[in-house]
């Protein structure tokens, strides 16, 4: 990317640049090719009733060759609210009949002694006892087995210094010439995750203030490196010559929640946090910094720590990309980064309990023609003895995901020795294959996606999602066909797995295409839904997505600078998975001008919905009729959720409940 074009993006449109820019040069097919392929071989089944005959299931490929279009119409729904509209304006907008409150801002108070948020004077002291900006993942735990009372577990992805930060807007567009050490400390205090006590009084949700549980995790918070790649010469730095601790996480986008009650933090583009061209073309494993996009500078950290700047602490990179796994339960337990999940960009890692008692992590590594990944562990989930699992994601088996055009999905074995993995290839070791997951998966054959972002199961069904948000160079680098017509992919599409004998250990699977994204009534978008979708019920670019207690799927949408292609923010779509109205989308809520939805949670009874709204008057507020211009901090193009003049925008959660106190969609 040239400065030029760096000096128009928002920072969340440069982070989905940079996951767009493909560093995977392999020649391994794309998924694109595998979706054409696989219609051309329904083309070539003649009619309505061999397409039909190829699936079990309702397909959504067989409704555009004609196979169901008329039948999902007056089928039953599984949601059961009055849509929303689709539009953009300042704020935020749920279905009638609900509640969205704001619950936790960027600043608030997380213990007695945190300082009052003042957004023209935070200092990493302030910022450390407060809520942290961008938030995403939510996870919800509950405490003595209360649906209404919990750990609220949220991940703080990254920072936007102009929206932050009075008098600075876009620091990367001046090589950061006003980006001093104190604003970087509280970029460093405002990244990581809170845990924050909620529970619901006189039937509205807070936060805990006094809560032993709350806890802010940062950038600098001491951590463990743990698993296979820990103590590996390629993790061993000066500040840490072991090889086995580590200061900080950031970039957490999604996550998890385990099923003894952790919570997951991704670390998805760290590659941004990293300094120096020179020295990383010139570093031992030079091609390896090249294809996870090292160094990104987009922050000025390298300049006041040394661990960011690659020529003086080389190995640093190598102890990022992790999944993180926090016992919220205990503040004061170290964090531990769990390698044996591979290094990569991961969005999140949702766990599912395989019928033997094994637990499965899915993880989707976010760049455009980057993979999909599911980790199995070696032993089983003891339901009684919570402490005999905390490392239950030490031992076990990483898998990367090559998808045939049969609909068959093949789940390729990282593990050293296995084919290609050895020596000759550059792999020593197990460390080595973890810690160089993409390459690894180069060398096995897996397939490009267009980009993974949340991979969600389904414990109901045992299926699995895969939220595949946009590729907008399909059609100039992989050319398209009758049959996946659109010349570019802007508007992203699901792709559900059916795990062989719903044994998610299997090395095999089937796969089908749930919805294509976009809107139906423009041909050229290309988008697939079913016939039952309304004007409103389609959307864009999916991203994270939920299951609820009902085993109902709900998907959160990030259209980054999309959203005028569309005409409507991002939200959230109720979608159907199941029967005649399968792949039929509902809308429910939608965030302000600027703003991502993430998180979506429910608590354990579906009576609360936590939604996380990131970066409000951020993304395309350029092309808000009227605004027409960058945020900053003196001018965004929304004030949510305060409209305080003296307040900049703050992402914050919001909590929805049904002003019946009923289930969310009933
Ligand atoms: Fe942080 Fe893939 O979005
Ligand atoms: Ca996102
Ligand atoms: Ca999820
Ligand atoms: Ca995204």
């Amino acid at each position: 990317m040239s400065e030029q074009t760096v000096f128009n993006q928002t920072r969340a449109h440069l982070m989905e640049v940079a996951e767009d820019q493909t560093s995977n040069a392999s020649n391994n097919p794309t998924f694109g090719d595998i979706i054409n392929k696989r219609l051309d071989r329904r083309h070539a089944l003649k009619g309505v009733f061999a397409v039909a005959a190829l699936s079990s299931t309702t397909s959504i490929l067989g409704s555009v060759l004609g196979a169901s279009d008329a039948i999902a119409i007056g089928a039953k729904a599984s949601f059961n609210f009055k849509e929303i509209s689709h539009g953009v304006d300042e704020k935020h907008h749920v279905a009638e009949g609900y509640n969205a409150d704001i619950l936790m801002r960027w600043g608030d108070a997380l213990f007695k002694d945190s300082p009052a948020f003042d957004p023209t004077g935070q200092n990493r002291a302030s910022q450390e006892k407060q809520f942290g900006y961008n938030n995403d993942f939510i996870g919800f735990i509950p405490l003595k087995d209360q649906a209404d009372h919990g750990l609220l577990c949220v991940n703080h992805e990254y920072t936007n210094e102009e929206l932050m930060f009075p008098g600075l807007g876009r620091q990367d567009r001046t090589m950061f010439a006003n980006t001093t050490k104190e604003i970087v400390d509280v970029e460093m205090a405002a990244h990581g995750g809170t845990v924050v006590e909620v529970r619901k009084s006189d039937g509205k949700w807070i936060p805990v203030i006094s809560s032993k549980y709350n806890r802010r995790i940062t950038a600098t918070t001491e951590m463990m490196l743990s698993g296979p790649a820990a103590g590996s010469n390629l993790v061993k730095t000066s500040a840490d010559p072991n090889g086995t601790k580590v200061f900080g996480t950031f970039n957490n986008c999604a996550g998890g929640i385990t099923p003894w009650g952790t919570y997951l933090m991704a670390e998805e583009n760290f590659n941004g946090y990293f300094w120096n061209k020179e020295a990383a073309q010139s570093h031992q494993n030079a091609d390896m910094l090249k294809r996870y996009g090292i160094p990104g500078q987009w922050y000025n950290w390298g300049a006041h720590y040394d661990r960011f700047d690659i020529a003086k602490e080389p190995n640093e990179v190598h102890r990022f990309g992790w999944i993180v796994e926090v016992d919220p339960m205990d503040p004061t337990s170290i964090p531990k980064k769990r390698t044996a999940l591979g290094r990569f960009k991961h969005e999140g890692a949702e766990t599912i309990v395989n019928k033997d008692g094994r637990v499965a992590v899915y993880s989707g590594d976010d760049e455009r023609g980057d993979y999909l990944y599911k980790f199995v562990t070696r032993d089983k989930l003891d339901r009684n003895n919570r402490q005999s699992n905390m490392d239950l994601l030490d031992e076990g088996t990483l898998y990367v995901a090559r998808f045939n055009a049969d609909a068959s999905l093949d789940w390729l074995p990282l593990t050293f020795g296995n084919g290609p993995l050895i020596a000759a290839n550059g792999f020593e070791n197990q460390a080595e294959v973890l810690i160089f997951a993409r390459k690894a998966s180069d060398f096995l054959g897996a397939t490009k996606m267009d980009r993974p972002e949340d991979v969600q199961p389904n414990a109901k069904t045992g299926k699995v999602y895969v939220c595949l948000t946009n590729n907008k160079h399909r059609g100039s680098k992989h050319p398209v066909d009758a049959a996946n017509p659109r010349e570019k992919n802007p508007f992203g599409h699901i792709v559900e797995i059916t795990p062989a004998d719903n044994d998610h250990a299997s090395l095999t699977a089937t796969w089908d295409i749930l919805v294509q994204g976009g809107n139906p009534a423009k041909p050229e978008h290309g988008a697939v839904f079913n016939k039952a979708t309304s004007k409103n019920g389609w959307f864009g670019s999916p991203d994270n997505a939920a299951v609820d207690g009902l085993g109902r799927l709900w998907i959160a949408t990030d259209q980054g600078k999309n959203w005028p292609k569309t005409g409507t923010a991002d939200g959230i779509w109720a979608l159907e998975t199941e029967g005649e109205r399968r792949g039929t989308g509902k809308m429910f809520f939608r965030v302000p001008i600027g703003a991502e939805m993430c998180g979506p949670c429910f608590n354990p009874d579906d009576t609360a919905f936590f939604l996380a709204v990131q970066h409000p008057a951020s993304d395309g507020a350029k092309a808000f009729p009227g605004f027409d211009r960058n945020s900053t901090f003196e001018d965004p193009a929304t004030r949510w959720p305060d409209f305080n003049p003296n307040l900049p925008p703050r992402p914050s959660v919001v909590v929805v409940t049904k002003k019946d106190s009923g289930i969310i969609g009933s």
